[in-house]
């Protein structure tokens, strides 16, 4: 069976772009893969968290993927720190890519910034660790958005520089299993910027923990241009908010963004965000409830990850150890 790896940052609150862009997705991949889904508290220290939030983050983003219909049963949901073999295999990782593939990653130098001396050293290692959370459990395929793709690449190399390193057939090239249209869902307040919890203005995206009313005035402020709504999706054409808001619709409702031109084509955006924002309640409320359920019942939750990291560290201890072997290490 086709193995799955993906991995999701408990650094707030998860938002709309997170369910509809890689959640949901996950949903459907569990028939068809044997899955591996991580909540990734490593990565996430590399800017600062204040424990007590991470913690709560930790619990809720894993509440959110049960409650969104990833089945613990049928696959392994755990925290990346539970499974100390995802820092072992980093570090010999930190010892096989070259400071020089690191320096070209573009989201190292968007979240450096303009103080790059001040970024942590783990900022600028991640992808290393990124590459040991997939080649740990020698994954086949992982689901990412555009913005990891060259994370990706870079664990490519890293599999193919161990590999012929040490003269051994020994880690899988992953694959990216990228998401058709609709998944990739922008700001509403610029339609040219992915939804981002790192955005300023809470305007800019539904929240996973909205109500009714916050996702209804969210929507009805959201930025549009002064046209009526296009028939087609070649209309969309230099209209970016237009293309998102009718995306969402789509993605939320499931069928093709054609489909919702057709449906709303010719009409205004007010009626059409009064629609949007009812779909997005109808939606997202059952989610939302079972979250707060599940949140509720702490020692479930924590159960249900503590086996998950029982489940990982089973698989990926023998890997790991091979690993160790190669590189010359003495068995423990
Ligand atoms: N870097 C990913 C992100 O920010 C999260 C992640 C960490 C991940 N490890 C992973 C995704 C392994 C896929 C596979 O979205």
């Amino acid at each position: 069976m086709k193995r799955i790896f993906s991995g999701v940052q408990p650094t707030g609150n998860l938002h709309l772009g997170n369910y509809l862009g890689a959640i949901r997705n996950w949903v459907r991949l569990q028939d068809d893969y044997d899955c591996i889904f991580c909540v990734v508290d490593l990565h996430a220290i590399t800017a600062w968290q204040e424990p007590r939030e991470l913690a709560a983050n930790t619990r809720e983003v894993a509440a959110a993927m049960m409650a969104s219909g990833i089945a613990p049963e049928r696959n392994i949901i755990f925290v990346q720190s539970q499974v100390p073999a995802h820092a072992e295999l980093a570090w010999i990782f930190n010892c096989v890519a070259r400071l020089g593939w690191l320096s070209r990653m573009t989201q190292f130098k968007e979240k450096a910034g303009k103080h790059r001396e001040n970024a942590s050293v783990g900022l600028f290692s991640y992808p290393n660790l990124m590459a040991a959370d997939i080649l740990l459990y020698k994954a086949t395929h992982v689901p990412v958005g555009d913005d990891q793709k060259q994370h990706l690449e870079l664990t490519r190399d890293i599999a193919q520089k161990f590999n012929s390193d040490f003269g051994v057939d020994f880690f899988p090239l992953v694959e990216p299993l990228i998401f058709g249209s609709g998944t990739r869902v922008m700001s509403l307040r610029d339609g040219t910027r992915k939804m981002s919890k790192s955005d300023p203005s809470a305007y800019s995206r539904i929240e996973m923990t909205d109500g009714a009313d916050d996702i209804a005035r969210k929507f009805r402020k959201a930025k549009t241009d002064p046209h009526p709504l296009p028939e087609t999706p070649a209309g969309f054409a230099g209209r970016p908010e237009a293309a998102n808001l009718m995306g969402i619709y789509a993605a939320l409702s499931d069928i093709p963004i054609a489909d919702a031109c057709a449906r709303f084509g010719g009409g205004q955006f007010s009626a059409f965000k009064r629609d949007l924002a009812d779909l997005a309640v109808s939606v997202l409320a059952p989610i939302q409830d079972e979250t707060r359920r599940l949140m509720g019942d702490e020692a479930y939750v924590d159960g249900v990850l503590r086996d998950g990291s029982r489940r990982a560290r089973a698989l990926a201890g023998p890997i790991l150890e091979e690993v160790q072997a190669i590189v010359g290490f003495l068995p423990a």
